[in-house]
């Protein structure tokens, strides 16, 4: 959420920061811009509302010399999208600028208090409030920047990841960060850049160091980077080498990331089972399971926590770890579970499910379990990022980087990771027995070729959105394992075609829902055979008999359903618990085409993004 860039080398800084802002887009894309001090020491900011493009186009002409800058890409906190409100935002005198992603909770206080001292504010943001802190702490007390910036970011309540530059000094950047991410790269001594995360850094170094919560980084131009913390004392520099490939970063010939993404899921899968599970089936190792086999043992209950996509993976995850290991589960919204007063001790086992592992809302509820005494274990994408380094333990999905805003790789993949710690509990435990153990690891196995016929369907599901894109409204009905994915299905149609859908556990229907059946909604039912199909297949009936129109995901060979149902998509038989993996595929498709049917931004959707590290 926001996108921040820095660069300060031997190189000019503006094609460097606008390429980052590209990459960085996916995290915010309602406004941009870019400061630079250029060679005669003035400190130049172009910012403009809209798409990077936007600030491109609009920057074309103007002076854009200098080999120190910083640039964010935005997503509107406080104050509408506009040029005004787009960072990076200037001190009273001209002379810093500053560029942050996060909220700052008590920005109206500071902002009056600056108002007596003779500050004016030109935009609505939170952060214009903290630019002019620092420069009235510096004018103030006569001290460095640095100084300024610890000072005012010790008055500030709420989350920061801030970049700041000072066209006094054009040989240094200062960065903070507090609850929201920030990641320097370093190429020796010779450049520096610092962004929310790696992926605009990567075609330049491989070599990253993560900022820890409350550390300010100290960037001087053909110097040593300093890292200072909270306590004021010398944090050591503990460079990570990054492994993610810029192949990964770009589109390869597919009209938008989304649909690469979808396509990419039989090599995603493939790659993290990879080493997990053996090719006979028989074992599966899972190091965060292994490593920490008596607090598994002795988990009284788990509860996940997450947000959005990866809250719907947690529900599948409830179903796998009921059945495989015996112990309760439960499923909460991070948001709601970090604000009530939840019960929870040492013999709990919290798991964070997070593609970016930066969901402010699920950071704070594990950090609040962990001060309980719970035992945290992470499932997550990002490598190095806030969630995997505040957990105990944890498994990484490696599903590779996943740019378009609707997820969809990592969603099969946090299912694939959780149906593996499942398993690998389950045995341990004692509470799955080895037939139906070997039988579900062979099937995970299966699982990159099943997806690869599912995705066959491609063009036929492209023809059949054509059909839906008059609809307003849409209905999902699943159940049992496949409840999770028809509330998927209708979050990926909602965010990226606007149009409005429910999903719905398929026999709660009659209990509400039901009153909206006509032949305008469209219902898509997931009917595949499983333990319960005879009773979906009646859920169909009553859809039928009120003259909805029904698009059913069913098995190959299926009879029944297909019969009564408008439209079918037919998936290849796997076992009940892996069904999610392959239903979740046409629904990804119906929503990506439907999208592109009715002109939408489909990697860049309305008012979202990707990385919500606000709460
Ligand atoms: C929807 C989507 C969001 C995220 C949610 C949590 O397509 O991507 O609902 O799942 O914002 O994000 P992470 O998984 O990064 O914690």
């Amino acid at each position: 959420m926001c996108g921040i860039i820095g660069y300060i080398g031997n190189r000019e800084a503006y094609p460097i920061l606008v390429q980052g802002l590209h990459r960085l887009e996916y995290r915010g894309y309602d406004s941009s811009g870019v400061a630079l001090v250029d060679p005669s020491g003035e400190l130049r900011i172009y910012k403009s509302k809209g798409k990077v493009d936007e600030l491109e186009r609009f920057a074309r002409s103007k002076e854009l010399g200098g080999t120190i800058g910083i640039a964010h890409t935005r997503w509107a906190t406080h104050g509408e999208p506009n040029d005004t409100n787009a960072h990076p935002h200037c001190s009273q005198s001209g002379r810093i600028a500053l560029v942050h992603n996060g909220t700052i909770e008590n920005y109206d206080v500071l902002k009056q208090a600056l108002r007596q001292h003779g500050y004016d504010f030109r935009s609505e943001t939170d952060t214009e409030v903290l630019v002019q802190l620092i420069e009235y702490v510096m004018d103030s007390s006569g001290c460095t920047l640095f100084d300024a910036v610890r000072e005012a970011t010790h008055r500030i309540v709420g989350a920061y990841a801030i970049a700041v530059i000072d066209r006094e000094n054009p040989n240094q950047i200062i960065a903070a960060r507090r609850s929201s991410p920030l990641v320097i790269g370093i190429s020796g001594t010779e450049a520096y850049y610092l962004a929310s995360d790696a992926t605009p850094i990567v075609e330049f170094t491989d070599e990253v160091v993560y900022l820890n919560d409350g550390e300010i980084a100290v960037i001087n131009r053909n110097e040593k980077l300093r890292i200072v913390g909270s306590d004021n004392s010398e944090s050591k520099i503990n460079i990570t080498k990054l492994e993610m490939s810029i192949s990964e970063l770009e589109k390869g010939g597919y009209p938008h990331f989304m649909l690469k993404e979808i396509f990419e899921q039989p090599k995603t899968i493939a790659d993290c089972i990879s080493g997990r599970i053996s090719p006979d089936g028989e074992r599966l190792t899972i190091s965060g399971v292994l490593e920490n086999r008596e607090r598994f043992l002795k988990a009284r209950r788990i509860v996940i926590v997450a947000c959005g996509t990866s809250w719907h993976a947690g529900l599948i995850g409830k179903h796998l770890f009921e059945e495989f290991c015996r112990i309760p589960v439960e499923v909460e919204y991070a948001s709601e579970f970090r604000y009530r007063h939840p019960v929870i001790g040492e013999g709990d086992v919290l798991i964070a499910v997070s593609q970016s592992g930066e969901t402010a809302d699920t950071l704070a509820a594990l950090e609040l379990a962990k001060g309980q005494g719970a035992f945290i274990f992470g499932i997550c994408n990002v490598i190095g990022s806030s969630i995997p380094r505040a957990t105990h333990s944890g498994c990484y999905i490696h599903v590779g980087p996943e740019i378009g805003v609707a997820s969809t790789k990592a969603f099969t993949g946090q299912v694939t990771v959780l149906a593996m710690v499942a398993l690998a509990v389950g045995r341990l435990r004692g509470t799955i027995d080895d037939e139906r153990f070997r039988s579900v690891t062979r099937d995970l196995r299966r699982i990159p070729m099943l997806i690869e016929e599912v995705l066959k369907l491609d063009g036929r599901v492209r023809e059949l959105s054509k059909i839906f894109t008059y609809a307003h409204n849409f209905l999902y009905l699943g159940r049992g394992y496949n409840y999770p994915a028809a509330l998927e299905g209708a979050l990926k149609l909602k965010e990226i075609s606007y149009i409005h859908a429910e999903g719905y556990p398929a026999a709660e229907m009659k209990h509400g829902p039901i009153a909206l059946i006509d032949n305008e909604m469209p219902t898509v039912v997931i009917a595949t055979s499983d333990s319960i199909y005879e009773k979906t297949v009646s859920n169909i009936q009553q859809v039928k008999a009120r003259n909805g129109r029904v698009l059913a995901i069913v098995t190959e060979g299926d009879e029944v359903a297909s019969k009564i149902a408008d439209w079918t998509l037919e998936i290849p038989e796997v076992c009940e618990c892996l069904s999610p993996l392959l239903t979740s595929i046409p629904l990804q498709l119906l929503a990506y085409h439907t999208a592109v049917s009715k002109g939408r931004d489909v990697d860049r959707p309305r008012n979202l993004a990707k990385s919500v590290t606000v709460e």
